[in-house]
Order: C-alpha cells, then structure tokens, then sequence
C-alpha cells in the first residue's frame, strides 16, 4: 500500500481536494447543518457555524499522515464546497477501505457522488494499491446503495443491526469491489 495521502483529484464537474480551515462555511451552510443531509449519518447536525470549524481543526492536520484520505467536493460550477467523501476506516493488513460520503440537498440527484466515487476508486485502486474498497448503507436510504452500484460496487449483503446512525439501531446494506474486477470491468470515469 502506497501510502500518498489526500491528493487532489479532477472530475468532469468536481474538484477533489483536502479541506482547509476556510471551508467551515460552505460546509456548515451545504451540509452539515441540514438534518435530512445526516439523518442516516452518525454525527450529530451541527447547531453552528463553530462546530464545523472544530471538526476541520481535527481534519486538517491530519493531512500529514499519507494514511488519512478525506476529500472537500468542489463544485466546478459554483466553486463552493458541496460535501464530502472519505476513508472512513482503512485495513493496512488486507489493504481495504471502507468509504463513507454525504453532500448538500441541493446538489443531490445529480449523479454527482457516483462522479466522486468513481474517482476517488481510480485513486485508491490505482494509486494507492488498494484490493479491496467498500461501504454500507442504512436500508432505510437506498438512495446511498444507488451510488454505490453505479461506481461499480457489487452488493455483498446485510448485516442485521449492526449498525447505529441518527435513527437508531440499522441494518448494514454492504457493497464493495476488488480491484482486479473493477478494473477488468472498466467502469467509465
Ligand atoms: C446518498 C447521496 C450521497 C446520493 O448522492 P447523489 O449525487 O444524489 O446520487 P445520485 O444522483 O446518483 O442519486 C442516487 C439516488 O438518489 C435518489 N435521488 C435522486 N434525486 C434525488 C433527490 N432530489 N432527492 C432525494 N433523492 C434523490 C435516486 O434514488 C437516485 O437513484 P437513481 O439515479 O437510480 O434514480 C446523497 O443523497 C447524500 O449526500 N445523502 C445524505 C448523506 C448520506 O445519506 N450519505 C450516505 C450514507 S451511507
């Protein structure tokens, strides 16, 4: 596993880039304060502005560390940042990540997190050296599940309550790829 970092990273329609302190509004504005944005999320809706600018002054620093991959989504249309997407927990032994992501409402509906995950895949797979990358969704918000499949994840199965979110107790809908299959599959960036 090569261990390179957040990285910036270039879509048709984003720009991925790590989060700097100036991005507490956009953030607090977009996303974090919006609790349809992170009713199936396990953070708390950030009730300030201040908040958001906590979580970035524990994100940042991290960015020294090579292991640590979190990327702030720039729309190339409004240069404001709309989300998030990020290695939420990273296997060394195996060489897999689990992914997690959440963007503003206003930009849902869009295909605009299947663009950020596909590349960020391209990245970790390719880049990285990842095997194996995945994620989980509550059952209740297929939506997520939906993004996963069109970045090129099969579906793997569910694991009963395991999980816990702003709802509750959750069960884990679990997709993933291996990256000999994905890129044999070729799926289109
Ligand atoms: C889940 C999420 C990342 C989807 O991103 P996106 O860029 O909107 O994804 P897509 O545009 O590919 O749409 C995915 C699905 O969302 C649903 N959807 C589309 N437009 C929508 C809208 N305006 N409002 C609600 N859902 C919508 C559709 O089911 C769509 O699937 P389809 O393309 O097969 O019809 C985004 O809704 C989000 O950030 N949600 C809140 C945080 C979250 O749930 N994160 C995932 C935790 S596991």
């Amino acid at each position: 596993m090569n261990k390179t970092g957040t990285q910036r990273l270039e879509t048709e329609r984003l720009i991925l880039r790590p989060f700097v302190p100036a991005d507490a509004e956009d953030m607090y504005r977009n996303w974090a304060s919006d609790p349809e944005v992170t009713k199936f999320l396990t953070w708390p809706t950030h009730r300030s502005v201040d908040i958001s600018r906590m979580v970035l002054s524990d994100w940042v620093p991290q960015y020294g560390d090579g292991g640590y991959f979190n990327w702030a989504m720039e729309s190339r249309e409004n240069g404001q940042v709309i989300g998030n997407i990020a290695v939420v927990k990273l296997r060394e032994d195996t060489a897999a990540a689990d992914m997690g992501y959440c963007m503003g409402r206003a930009y849902w509906g869009k295909g605009l997190m299947p663009e950020a995950l596909k590349a960020v895949m391209a990245y970790l797979f390719g880049t990285v050296g990842l095997n194996r990358v995945a994620a989980c969704h509550d059952a209740n918000n297929p939506k997520s599940g939906r993004v996963m499949e069109k970045a090129g994840m099969k579906p793997e199965g569910v694991l009963r309550q395991a999980g816990k979110n702003n709802q509750g107790l959750c069960d884990e809908v679990w997709h993933a790829a291996l990256r000999d299959e994905w890129e044999k599959e070729g799926v289109a960036l």
